[in-house]
């Protein structure tokens, strides 16, 4: 069977930009919105002969268009991609922004998995991160998708919040799975360079994260939810097809500034400025900010890292054993990988640790030993 490709869109667009919040996201460019479109539905024509079977439409805040800029987009998506059949389209939205006549625009136009950005239920945490929405509001949207169509929910959540006690994390998540979605994302807090939260020194307690994060995948064990991913749990059969893509290194298209690509073997990253991006694709011109070509121990070792995101395991190719045996041996040996037949996956202790795990296979590698082993 062919592998699976997928089609991401990104809607840079916020209303403001949360605290903690370092993606390609700008806030008061509104102006902008039908001239990013148009550069979109442009990009989207270099690409004649992609064939996508999953959609993703990201932010950003995609459910800050409007309703008519959502029409405008999605005739674009059906324009340039006619002979697509998306066994899942997502679409992300925050609470404040969904309305029902968007709802029924998204229905309409084939979306059938949304993901909502809660964060927490707890008011006054939301107020601290920045939110724009309260609770009540993502209780309604909530409310108003399974009224109005057949959507697969899923809901992000964050813990490790300043403040936040372990108590109301888990609150949070339950109250979250008393309304019975398919899907959950949980993100412990990054403090990344340029936040408001960086500007401001936040730190996570790293201890009490861990605790929220272990209590969190007890309870959501217990609600039937596989944890298939680092962060991604979900009930049987509602795991991401378009983020497997990504994590068992297939190819995809991004568009709009700031994507990234993996096509032929290339990884391309788009511009990330708003105004230069649209620019650039007016011009003709892709907006192209880097590319590298994916070959040899730099390949393995991303495969790697994105396999062993997923919890099933990644059975990783007779070279990658080669090359990266130190790894694979000492992580065996610290406990946070296991063997599991031809697969290797993280322990439970592995899981908390992922990134620690992951380090081992981005470069610069453990190089004696690898150069060795390249012979
Ligand atoms: C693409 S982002 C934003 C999507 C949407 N605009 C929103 O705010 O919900 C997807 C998710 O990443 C998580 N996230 C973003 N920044 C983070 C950070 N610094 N640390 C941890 N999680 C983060 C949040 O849970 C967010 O919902
Ligand atoms: S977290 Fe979401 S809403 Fe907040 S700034 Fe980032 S992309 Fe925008």
């Amino acid at each position: 069977m062919k592998p699976s490709r997928g089609l991401y869109l990104h809607i840079p667009f916020c209303s403001i930009k949360c605290f903690y919040c370092d993606f390609t996201a700008f806030s008061g460019q509104k102006k902008i919105v039908s001239r990013y479109l148009k550069a979109l539905d442009q990009e989207a024509s270099f690409f004649p002969n992609f064939n996508p079977d999953t959609l993703y439409i990201g932010g950003g805040t995609p459910s800050e268009l409007s309703a008519e800029e959502l029409r405008v987009l999605f005739k674009m998506i059906r324009s340039r991609f006619p002979k697509a059949d998306f066994k899942e389209a997502t679409f992300e939205a925050n609470p404040e922004s969904l309305n029902i006549e968007k709802i029924k625009i998204l229905k309409d136009s084939g979306v059938n998995r949304i993901s909502l950005g809660l964060q927490t239920l707890d008011d006054r945490l939301l107020k601290s991160i920045g939110r724009r929405h309260s609770s009540s509001d993502f209780l309604s949207v909530f409310s108003s998708l399974r009224e109005t169509g057949n959507f697969s929910i899923s809901v992000d959540l964050m813990f490790g919040l300043p403040e936040q006690k372990l108590e109301d994390h888990l609150r949070s998540l339950k109250q979250v799975l008393d309304l019975f979605p398919e899907h959950l994302s949980l993100y412990g807090l990054q403090v990344e360079d340029w936040t408001l939260f960086s500007k401001r020194k936040i730190s996570v307690d790293e201890s009490l994260a861990r605790e929220m994060f272990e209590g969190s995948i007890e309870i959501l064990k217990t609600a039937g939810f596989v944890h298939y991913e680092v962060s991604n749990f979900a009930l049987s059969g509602f795991e991401s097809l378009h983020n497997r893509i990504y994590w068992r290194n297939g190819e995809y298209l991004g568009l709009g500034c700031g994507s990234a690509s993996y096509l032929n073997g290339m990884r391309t990253m788009n511009e990330d400025r708003l105004v230069s991006y649209c620019a650039q694709i007016e011009s003709g011109k892709r907006a192209i900010a880097s590319s590298e070509k994916l070959e040899g121990i730099e390949r393995l070792g991303e495969m790697a890292f994105l396999g062993l995101r997923m919890l099933e395991g990644y059975v990783p190719p007779p070279e990658s054993r080669q090359v990266f045996a130190p790894q694979w041996d000492s992580l065996i040996s610290r406990g946070l990988i296991e063997r599991r037949g031809e697969a290797f996956r993280l322990t439970q202790e592995g899981v908390f640790l992922a990134n620690q795990v992951f380090m081992e296979f981005v470069s610069p590698f453990n190089q004696i030993s690898n150069s060795e082993a390249l012979g």
